[in-house]
This record gives C-alpha cells, sequence and structure tokens, in this order.
C-alpha cells in the first residue's frame, strides 16, 4: 500500500500543499517546528480520520481559517482517492466520489504503522494509554473489533447506571442485574480472547526484531487481565462476589476495561528499569511486529511512518532499524539531523525532501 499524492489544505501550518511520494522510502528534514509531524500528522488523519495526538480534531485545522482538507491518492489493489474535511461543525470522509457515512467503514482501509516519540507513553503512561494503542493495533487487523469494544463500553455504562440505581432504590430487579452481567461477562471474553492472541503473535516477532536492533534478546510483551486464565462460570462468580463493593462503588470493578500489559526485557519491566533508548526500541521493535502481523494475517502492506527516529539512539541502533525497512514497504522518515540519516542510507534510493515553515521543497 502507498500514498502516491498528497493534498493539503489549511492543516495546521500549511496552507496548500500538493506532493507526491517516492513508492520506498520518504525522507523529510528541517528544524524544530517547521512542519516535519504535522505533514507525517495529515497521512494518519488521512487514513484514521483522527491524529495519533491525543487532540481535538479542531487544533488541526489551520489558524485563522474554518476547514481543513487532506487529499490522498492511495495506491493498494486498486488506486482510490481518499479525502477527509474538518470543520468546526465535525468531519466528513469520502473515498473517490463517494461520501461515507459511517466512519467505521472508512478508517480499516489505509493501514499504517506509525512511531512517533510519544509513543514511549506505551510503556511509560497509565494502563489506559496502552489499552488505547492496544485496541488500535488490533483494529488495524480485525475489523470488527472497534465494534465489539464499543458495544462493551455501551453495555459497561448501562450496568454501571443500574448499579447505582440499584444503590438508590434498593429494590431494582436483581435479574435484570444478572442479565446485564451476563452480556458483559460474554463481550468481555471475546475481546479478552482478541487481545491475549494479539500479544500472544506479537510475541512471536517482538523478541527476535528488539535482539535484531540491540543484540539483546528476552524482550516479551506480557498481557494482564482479571480474565486471565478464567471460565465464564469463574468470571460470574466473580462478579457476584464483587457486587457488593460494585453497589457501593456504583461501578463494575471487575473487567477487560482494568487490563494493561508490560514490557518485560529480562524479566524487569521497562517502564521502571529502561533507559529512553531502551523503551524507544522496544516500542519500535513493537510496531515493526504490527508490520509483520498485517503482512502474515490479512497480506496487507502497511505504509510506514517513522517520526524523529534519530533522537535518543545510538547510530548501531539506527543501522540495524534501517536494515528492517524493506523494499517493498513505503516508508517515511523524518529527522532534523539529515546528514547523519543521508550518510547510513548510502546505497538506498530516496526522496528527499526540505520542510521549512509548512512549506515542502523535494531537494534533488
Ligand atoms: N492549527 C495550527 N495552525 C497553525 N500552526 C500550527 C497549528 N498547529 C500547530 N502549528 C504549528 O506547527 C509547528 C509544529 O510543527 P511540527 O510539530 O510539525 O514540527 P516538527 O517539524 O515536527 O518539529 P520537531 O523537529 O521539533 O519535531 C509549530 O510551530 C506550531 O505553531
Ligand atoms: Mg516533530
Amino acid at each position: 500500500m502507498q500514498i502516491q499524492e498528497l493534498k493539503l489544505l489549511n492543516f495546521r501550518n500549511y496552507n496548500q500543499l500538493s506532493v507526491q511520494f517516492d513508492k520506498h522510502l520518504n525522507i523529510l528534514y528541517g528544524e524544530n517546528g517547521s512542519g516535519k509531524t504535522n505533514l507525517i500528522e495529515s497521512i494518519y488523519v488521512l487514513a484514521l480520520t483522527r491524529s495519533f495526538k491525543q487532540v481535538n480534531d479542531k487544533i488541526l485545522i489551520k489558524n485563522g481559517t474554518n476547514l481543513t482538507r487532506i487529499e490522498g491518492i492511495i495506491q493498494n489493489k486498486y488506486k482510490n482517492t481518499y479525502r477527509v474535511v474538518i470543520t468546526n461543525e465535525g468531519k466528513k470522509v469520502k473515498i473517490d466520489k463517494t461520501k461515507i457515512t459511517k466512519i467505521s467503514e472508512y478508517v480499516s482501509k489505509i493501514n499504517i504503522v506509525l512511531f512517533n516519540p510519544n509513543d514511549l507513553k506505551m510503556i511509560k503512561d497509565t494502563p489506559s494509554i496502552r489499552r488505547k494503542y492496544l485496541n488500535i493495533a488490533i483494529s488495524q487487523l480485525h475489523v470488527d473489533y472497534l465494534k465489539l469494544l464499543g458495544d462493551y463500553n455501551k453495555l459497561l455504562k448501562i450496568r454501571n447506571a443500574y448499579l447505582k440505581k440499584m444503590y438508590l432504590n434498593g429494590n431494582s430487579l436483581q435479574s435484570y442485574l444478572q442479565v446485564l452481567t451476563e452480556k458483559l461477562v460474554d463481550l468481555g471474553m471475546e475481546i479478552y480472547e482478541q487481545r491475549r492472541t494479539y500479544i500472544e503473535q506479537m510475541n512471536g516477532f517482538i523478541t527476535d526484531i528488539y535482539e535484531e536492533i540491540t543484540g539483546k534478546s528476552n524482550l516479551y510483551v506480557k498481557y494482564i487481565s482479571e480474565y486471565d486464565h478464567k471460565s465464564r462460570e469463574d468470571l460470574l462468580n466473580l462478579y457476584h462476589k464483587n457486587l457488593k463493593r460494585d453497589l457501593l462503588l456504583g461501578k463494575t470493578n471487575i473487567g477487560i476495561h482494568h487490563d494493561d500489559y508490560v514490557f518485560l526485557l529480562e524479566d524487569f519491566d521497562l517502564k521502571d528499569f529502561g533507559s529512553e533508548g531502551q523503551q524507544k526500541n522496544a516500542v519500535i521493535s513493537w510496531k515493526f511486529s504490527e508490520i509483520s502481523m498485517l503482512k502474515e494475517n490479512k497480506g496487507i502492506t502497511p505504509i510506514l511512518i517513522l517520526d524523529d527516529l534519530l533522537s535518543e539512539l545510538d547510530l548501531e541502533k539506527i543501522k540495524n532499524i534501517l536494515k528492517f525497512i524493506e523494499e517493498d514497504i513505503q516508508t517515511f522518515i523524518t529527522t532534523t539531523e539529515i546528514e547523519k540519516l543521508t550518510s547510513l542510507l548510502i546505497n538506498k534510493e530516496y526522496k528527499k525532501y526540505h520542510v521549512v515553515n509548512g512549506v515542502l521543497e523535494e531537494v534533488i
């Protein structure tokens, strides 16, 4: 899968842009604040209709204007034009000439694997941030996953509201709560299974990739869930045991909404124990594993974006990472240190763009 052409209107610090990318490797370089991350963010928004940063859509609209448009020609099996328009009122998406009313029917079409330095949050931050990353990764592989998750979250809200009502009224129907609990467990078990399988498959790749980058083996990802190794019956008993606490607190205290995972290196948690560089290599290994999983499971070659690749990493690791960039994957790399990067790409062909204040100049 490749993005052949990208057109922007009023996106972040870009007024108007029209650019044709290389099929294989594209290097974007420029000073801090010039618009490198903004550009790759626009590609991400084109694919997923929202940013990888936890921001409101409106911030994507260039200051002083009221609409941003991102348009891209994507070459996959077929060639299609994708378009996302964001205004203060909301967003609209189109594939070729067809308006798509359900965003969920749009988002699974363009596959992107992106690394941004912010992704270290995957290790450093809270379980809920980690779940977000996992959810996005799984949804790229399984189209129905987000709907399943949406159904679970809806039901969780209903159950929590009902718990509060029961606590206040005292006489609400226990049998209705039982119905909600059983349905919640059924959906929770499906999500648990998808997450468990995903992380298991991830471990089939990530250890080797991390070793090839760093020379150290024994990195793996451990999934942590209250559903672990429990049958439906076990789970229903567990919810039953927690009923008093659920009622007192007015919320469901057990479930996959508490799931977490950790990156273990030689059995130590990288969160507390790893250096910035080790954490970055682990997250990049995760991203390359995502690519392998997309290829293996769906025959999809996603677009790979490595934002600010060089920072925090020593030359040896960067060289090893660049070895993973295969000919058949369209790749974008951004950097402030162009000489350093190009000195590592001597036998490779690439297009090079200089980013200056929201303008892209191809450098030949
Ligand atoms: N909505 C917006 N309208 C106009 N300018 C914006 C908007 N949002 C962000 N910017 C500008 O975009 C610039 C940041 O761009 P970006 O994050 O792409 O930089 P970068 O080239 O990736 O820099 P670094 O090397 O530091 O990562 C800032 O100068 C910011 O003021
Ligand atoms: Mg940046």
